[in-house]
């Protein structure tokens, strides 16, 4: 596996921070160059820092704007050449709150980052990829097992993670026969930022309903994201993996 992805580029979104961190680190321990694109600029730097800035490029992009994500597609082009056969899309927002009190905005929010970011994304990345030919692409975009659990006050982030899941699935159906696989993992609770505000008795309930009784890392998720991208999961297409300890 350690040099799976060697030859390849990737772009990561969100990958300031948590999973989209953890699998930049992955993608080019295991040979890709890897496209660090985060809004928050800053954090994408910190990113390729710490991985001591070898074959990591931050690159600042709001996934929820069409002309950002399409300015990304044509600077990466500018850069390398080519375009990513690897597109992992991690960016991903929380608004938690009460059905009957949530302001439209938390919901258009949240659906602007987590549904129609990885809409934009996919198709904008994808379009490049078939216009410059690109054997085996993989796009592996982030649910969450939110997105079957339901869970109250997530409503918001709920429906956009199991939108998320249909897409998926309709873009492998789409987009199989130019030889690009899409696939979606469903993470369980992993110890990254988006975590970290939950409130601890939520934590300590989750935990408990875990049969791993532990929260995930990002490097786990990471593993299953890296897998996904190389061609060792040549025949995996239109999948939804849950990677969550056997939380349900
Ligand atoms: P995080 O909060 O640690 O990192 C999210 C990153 O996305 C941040 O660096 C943020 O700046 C970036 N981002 C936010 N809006 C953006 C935008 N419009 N354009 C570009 N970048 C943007 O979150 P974490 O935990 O790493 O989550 C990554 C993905 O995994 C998200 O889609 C999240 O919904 C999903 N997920 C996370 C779980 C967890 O337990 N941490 C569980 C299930 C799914």
């Amino acid at each position: 596996m350690a040099q799976q992805l060697i030859g390849k580029l990737a772009i990561v979104t969100g990958a300031g921070s948590g999973i989209g961190r953890s699998t930049c680190r992955l993608l080019r321990d295991y040979g890709a160059k890897v496209i660090a694109a985060d809004r928050n600029i800053k954090a994408a730097e910190e990113t390729a820092k710490e991985l001591g800035d070898r074959d990591i490029f931050p690159l600042e992009v709001d996934v929820s704007s069409l002309q950002s994500v399409t300015n990304a597609v044509g600077k990466t082009y500018e850069q390398f050449q080519t375009t990513p056969s690897i597109v992992v899309n991690s960016a991903g927002i929380t608004r938690d709150g009460y059905l009957l009190k949530m302001p439209e905005r938390d919901y258009d929010d949240v659906y602007s980052v987590n549904l129609k970011g990885t809409f934009m994304v996919t198709q904008q990345f994808a379009k490049a990829m078939i216009e410059h030919k690109i054997q085996g692409g993989s796009i592996v975009n982030i649910s969450s097992i939110v997105a079957k659990m339901n869970n109250i006050g997530q409503a918001n982030y709920a429906a956009t993670k199991a939108g998320v899941i249909s897409f998926t699935e309709v873009a492998s159906k789409e987009f199989g026969k130019f030889g690009i696989r899409v696939n979606a993992i469903l993470p369980g609770y992993i110890n990254t930022p988006m975590v970290a505000v939950v409130p601890e008795k939520i934590k300590e309930q989750v935990v408990m309903r875990c049969p791993l009784g532990r929260l995930g890392e990002p490097s786990e998720i990471a593993e299953v994201i890296a897998f996904l991208a190389s061609d060792k999961s040549s025949y995996i297409n239109g999948a939804a993996i849950e990677v969550t300890g056997g939380l349900k």
